[in-house]
């Protein structure tokens, strides 16, 4: 019997296919139910999608899985979701995640010109809660302050470095809700030992005791920790964690006002067909952990706020390309070459070495075999090889003389990419922007798709380069 080298043989022997989010239909692939053959022949490629009704999934997967978790324990505090707005500032992003009741965390100055946009537009309402993060500049800080001065009553300005507090004391109108962000120790392999992000551990009591604790101007709410490693089942995360709450029993026996641990983002996504991650434990055990701690210290447990970014945008995302032709290189190294860069338009791929899952659109039928893909920059970074699960990518095979071209999917791409690759700005090469459609449910509850910007053209590019 001929032992089976198709494609779709491959990936159903390898995963458990067709899985969430995923499917074949009439040999095509299907992402969350739609058919992206017709998204490629209505708009072309290179062409990247987002799927909105995702977001508002993710939301409430999360807000159940810990609202759930609290109640199985008796957990006496309440749940914020907090979308963190760097991981996606586009305006369907936040209109989407805004219809869902959640609240803010923000990370840098324009930040605050976003906010009051959303606020006058009427989609975000003056009580919202804002965590404001980051290392604050002159003109951070005066935009908080402004916030707060015109009645965003819910502003949380957390304090990266302790002499931020002296411009708020001095600018503030009345009280102030205040923050204090912990620097966690970053994972032992890591070039530095302590996150750059935050006070240090050991000088936070100290400033709390100094600054805050007998200044009538000042209300401490929230204590916020992040390990930017992400949310993971070892032991690291687990003693990060433990410290933090540690710290918060130890001032929360000092002050009447804290009452919010923050822990930030880091919740993964799917990358790949294989990921397993057991969400419903990590966040059990993340609920068990704050109360646990809180006991011994004999303080009420916290309200638990996250900032959830890439959980909550990444699996709305796809970028889909053409592949434009095959490249033997020797008698190993073949390469699909597709019609944009992926240097530029999922940079994480080459910077940081983030996988995401990719699958062809087409040709599931036909045999695989190994390849490189290869993007239009003449950067030899330019590629991507490896999956999570295996050190090689699998795609079909195809005959150059076949009418119809391979195309290929990344998906679960909606976070960052598009601000790290500074959308329409200049790129490498001049490789243009591709084209961007959205997927949503319009108010008769269909879904329908819609060009929300076209390729990146040559004017455009000139145009700030000074032509
Ligand atoms: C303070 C803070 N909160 C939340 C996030 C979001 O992280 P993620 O997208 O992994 O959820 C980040 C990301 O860097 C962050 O720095």
């Amino acid at each position: 019997m001929a032992v089976p080298n198709r494609y779709f043989d491959l990936i159903d022997q390898t995963f458990y296919f067709p899985q969430e989010g995923f499917d074949i239909e009439d040999g095509y692939l299907v992402f969350n139910g739609v058919p992206l053959i017709y998204l490629i022949r209505k708009y072309g490629t290179p062409l990247k999608l987002t799927y909105l009704p995702k977001i508002g999934t993710q939301v409430k997967k999360a807000r159940n899985l810990f609202t759930r978790a609290m109640k199985s324990v008796g957990y006496r505090g309440k749940y914020y979701y907090c979308y963190c707005t760097k991981s996606s500032h586009f305006s369907y992003v936040l209109n989407e995640v805004l219809k869902h009741d959640v609240h803010i965390e923000t990370s840098s100055a324009f930040d605050i010109d976003l906010i009051r946009r959303l606020y006058k537009k009427g989609r975000l309402p003056k009580d919202t809660i804002i965590v404001c993060n980051g290392f604050k500049t002159e003109g951070y800080l005066e935009r908080i302050t402004t916030l707060i001065n015109d009645g965003f009553e819910n502003v949380i300005p957390i304090c990266d470095n302790m002499g931020e507090i002296e411009y708020y004391e001095q600018h503030v109108r009345g009280k102030c809700k205040i923050g204090i962000r912990v620097a966690t120790e970053e994972e032992p392999n890591f070039e530095f030992y302590t996150s750059r992000l935050g006070i240090r551990n050991a000088d936070v009591a100290r400033f709390f005791h100094e600054k805050i604790k007998d200044n009538p101007k000042f209300e401490l709410k929230m204590l916020h920790f992040f390990v930017d490693t992400g949310i993971k089942d070892t032991l690291y995360y687990w003693g990060e964690l433990k410290k933090a709450v540690k710290l918060y029993g130890e001032i929360k026996q000092h002050s009447k006002s804290l009452n919010a641990i923050n822990i930030g983002g880091g919740m993964p996504i799917r990358n790949s067909l294989g990921f397993e991650f057991d969400y419903k434990y990590m966040v059990k055990e993340i609920v068990n952990l704050i109360l646990q701690s809180c006991e011994e210290d004999e303080v009420p447990e916290p309200d638990i706020f996250t900032e959830f970014g890439k959980y909550t945008v990444g699996e709305s995302g796809a970028a889909i390309f053409s592949v434009l032709g095959q490249k033997l290189q020797n008698d190993s190294e073949m390469w699909y070459m597709i019609d944009n860069s992926l240097m530029t338009t999922l940079p994480d791929t080459w910077g940081i070495a983030e996988r995401f899952i990719l699958l062809p659109i087409n040709k599931w039928h036909n045999d695989y075999r190994r390849v490189n893909i290869g993007g239009l920059s003449c950067d030899n970074s330019d590629y991507y090889n490896s999956e999570v699960h295996e050190s090689q990518v699998y795609l079909p095979s195809y005959d150059a003389s076949d009418p119809e071209p391979l195309y290929l999917g990344f998906f679960h791409t909606g976070a960052y990419q598009d601000s790290i690759s500074g959308y329409g700005g200049i790129k490498h090469c001049l490789i243009p922007s591709p084209k961007h459609v959205i997927i949503y449910k319009n108010s008769q509850g269909n879904i329908v798709d819609k060009l929300y910007q076209p390729e990146q053209t040559a004017e455009e590019m000139l145009k700030i380069l000074g032509y």
